[in-house]
């Protein structure tokens, strides 16, 4: 049976204890802003946020010197993320990439989140094949008129479920070590519709979860969709001073750019991989003044950080900083 469960991780680090990080605990491919979707409380959606999306996908070239400048960190990635503004599926290489990281062991997990529309039989099947050991998708509804209304895409969703359990069912026949997790948004269930969603995945999952609908982006009106006190999993958001995933997370976007966050409009741009490696980026100046900036409780005062409700939003204890953030100062 699945287990209703938002986290990823069973154990997860206690920040500060490990600050400075040497080796990026989270490495995040953003594969292309391009989506096949445009459900409405998604960047997709936003027609003025005035953040201009990478239409492009991330190309072989590109990859190749990020995978291998990541072999220059002390020690493993503990995940590699593929994600994006985009739908990951839709770049044509992404079993390649992960089959090539996995060769040369660059991480201890390699994760897709996806909407799963495209996933055929044979994607499945080059996926866990390659290495991913965890699959991240995100459901908008269990009727094909909610994909509609949420995502303005059609959809049979009879067909995503299907694809979904080959998926599982041949993890589970091959003996695979990959972990299946489906998540929905609130709003995408209608009243009464949550135990059927439970229902139809518990046995082609091995957790699920109903996320919260959160402000995310400029240029989309959440007042009908979410409350900006709730978090992304539900409980209370926290007014965090200092911004914890900067401290352990890096990506790459489609051209190349390496960021420390996972939305845009990014903060800081570290570099560009065809002029530098990531090691340097990573323990370069730039990245230096950010983190300080931020220990220093300056977060409020940066453009765009004061606006980011990413710190906010989510409630793992064990990457709290606020109440170390003076002697964290010392230490980089
Ligand atoms: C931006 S999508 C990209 C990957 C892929 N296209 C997908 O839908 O899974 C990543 C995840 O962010 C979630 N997401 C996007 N905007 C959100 C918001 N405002 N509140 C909560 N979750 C959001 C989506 O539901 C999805 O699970
Ligand atoms: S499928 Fe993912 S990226 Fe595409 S619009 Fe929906 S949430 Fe955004």
């Amino acid at each position: 049976m699945a287990q209703y469960n938002g986290r990823s991780e069973q154990k997860r680090t206690r920040l500060a204890d490990v600050i400075p990080v040497n080796t990026p605990f989270v490495f995040g491919f953003f594969t292309g802003d391009i989506c096949n979707f445009k459900c409405k409380y998604c960047i997709q959606a936003s027609l003025n946020s005035g953040i201009e999306l990478q239409d492009e996908f991330l190309d072989w070239s590109t990859f190749i010197e990020v995978a291998d400048s990541l072999k220059r960190f002390p020690n493993r990635i503990k995940k590699v993320l593929f994600s994006s503004m985009g739908e990951p599926l839709l770049n044509k290489n992404l079993p390649k990439m992960i089959a090539y990281l996995n060769a040369n062991d660059v991480a201890d997990a390699y994760e897709i989140v996806t909407n799963a529309s495209v996933l055929t039989h044979e994607l499945s099947r080059q996926l866990i094949d390659a290495g991913l050991t965890r699959l991240c998708v995100s459901i908008q509804g269990i009727t094909d008129q909610k994909y509609l209304d949420i995502c303005q895409a059609k959809v049979k969703f009879a067909n995503i479920v299907d694809e979904l359990s080959y998926f599982y069912n041949y993890i589970k026949k091959n003996n695979k070590n990959c972990a299946v997790h489906i998540k929905t948004v609130d709003i995408a269930l209608d009243d009464g519709e949550e135990k059927r969603f439970k229902e139809i995945f518990d046995g082609i999952c091995d957790t699920l979860f109903i996320d919260n609908v959160v402000p995310s982006y400029p240029g989309i009106d959440y007042s009908e969709m979410c409350n900006d006190n709730i978090g992304l999993y539900g409980k209370g958001t926290i007014e965090r001073k200092v911004c914890p995933s900067v401290f352990y997370t890096l990506y790459v976007l489609p051209n190349g750019d390496v960021v420390t966050c996972c939305d845009p409009p990014y903060p800081i741009i570290l570099g560009n991989i065809k002029d530098e490696s990531l090691i340097d980026m990573w323990n370069g100046k730039r990245r230096e003044e950010f983190l300080r900036m931020q220990l220093q409780g300056n977060r409020h005062k940066h453009p765009v950080c004061q606006r980011c409700i990413q710190p906010n939003i989510t409630d793992f204890k064990e990457d709290d900083l606020d109440e170390v953030a003076e002697i964290l100062l010392k230490k980089i």
